[in-house]
């Protein structure tokens, strides 16, 4: 089976940055498969749009926290590559789907912390390694990390020492997997407006207020400035692109 176009897998593709990013990537030529947790009317939306854009796309349920069911999950992928993209691996695997958490550190339960650990970290770790042998020789990892990983705005300690280990995560990965080829970089998104944390940075006046001062460009970003960067890491001009952090944040916190 001749693979006759690249392929990308976006977690989280319903939504907010995921869908961005999938959106952005068919608009390079490149085929996407999205996953959603629950939003599945959502998915297919995109999933239709992506195919206008002249794309092949599918979207498969998965939840990143349930590590379990990663094996049925990719014999899933597997299952789709060969019949709907005519392909038995695919190319790019985008680390997007994640969830926030807006608790102080002395107030942190393990059960939240146990929740996080489990979607923002110990899901991506084991998806990528269980997803190896589905990813073709000279592809990419593109894992999502945040501003807050850099700085620290208080309430936020879980959930960015765990993209923390996201972007140690990466440099391993661009290390150990180099001999097939496979790149692994980690895009920093600064605050954007999307679903993320109830929606607090688009629809509270004056947690956008805050960042829109604290960022060199003077606004919040949107899911739009995030997308094309993902999608610029999935084409041939970002072949020598690896083991990055790339934060886009417009400049947030200097
Ligand atoms: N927005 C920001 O300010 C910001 C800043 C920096 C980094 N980030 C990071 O960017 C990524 C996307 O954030 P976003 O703003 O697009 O969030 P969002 O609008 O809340 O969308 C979250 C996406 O992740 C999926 N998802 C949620 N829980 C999941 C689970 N347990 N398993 C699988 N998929 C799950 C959702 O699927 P359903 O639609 O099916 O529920 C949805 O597609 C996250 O990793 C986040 O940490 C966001």
């Amino acid at each position: 089976m001749e693979q006759t176009n690249k392929i990308a897998l976006v977690t989280g593709g319903s939504r907010g940055l995921g869908k961005n990013m999938a959106l952005s990537i068919a608009k390079k030529g490149i085929d996407v498969i999205i996953t959603y947790n629950s939003k599945k009317e959502e998915a297919l939306d995109v999933v239709k749009q992506i195919e206008q854009l002249g794309a092949k796309a599918a979207a498969l349920q998965l939840n990143v926290g349930d590590i379990k069911s990663f094996d049925s999950f990719l014999a899933e992928i597997s299952k789709t590559l060969k019949e709907k993209f005519q392909s038995e691996y695919f190319n790019f695997l985008v680390n997007n789907a994640g969830v926030g958490l807006h608790t102080a550190f002395a107030n942190t339960t393990e059960e939240q912390f146990d929740m996080l650990m489990n979607i923002n970290f110990k899901g991506p770790f084991f998806l990528t390694q269980k997803a190896l042998p589905l990813i073709g020789d000279g592809g990419s990892i593109i894992n999502i990390s945040t501003g807050l990983a850099r700085f620290s705005i208080p309430g936020s300690s879980a959930y960015a020492a765990m993209k923390g280990a996201m972007e140690t995560l990466t440099k391993y990965q661009a290390k150990e997997l180099g001999a097939r080829k496979i790149k692994s970089n980690i895009v920093a998104p600064g605050a954007i407006e999307t679903d993320f944390n109830g929606g607090n940075v688009r629809d509270n006046a004056q947690i956008n207020g805050f960042i829109a001062a604290n960022t060199a460009l003077d606004r919040v970003g949107l899911p739009d400035d995030i997308g094309g960067v993902v999608a610029f890491l999935c084409t041939d001009d970002a072949r020598w692109i690896n083991a990055q952090r790339i934060e886009v944040s417009g400049g947030q916190m200097l």
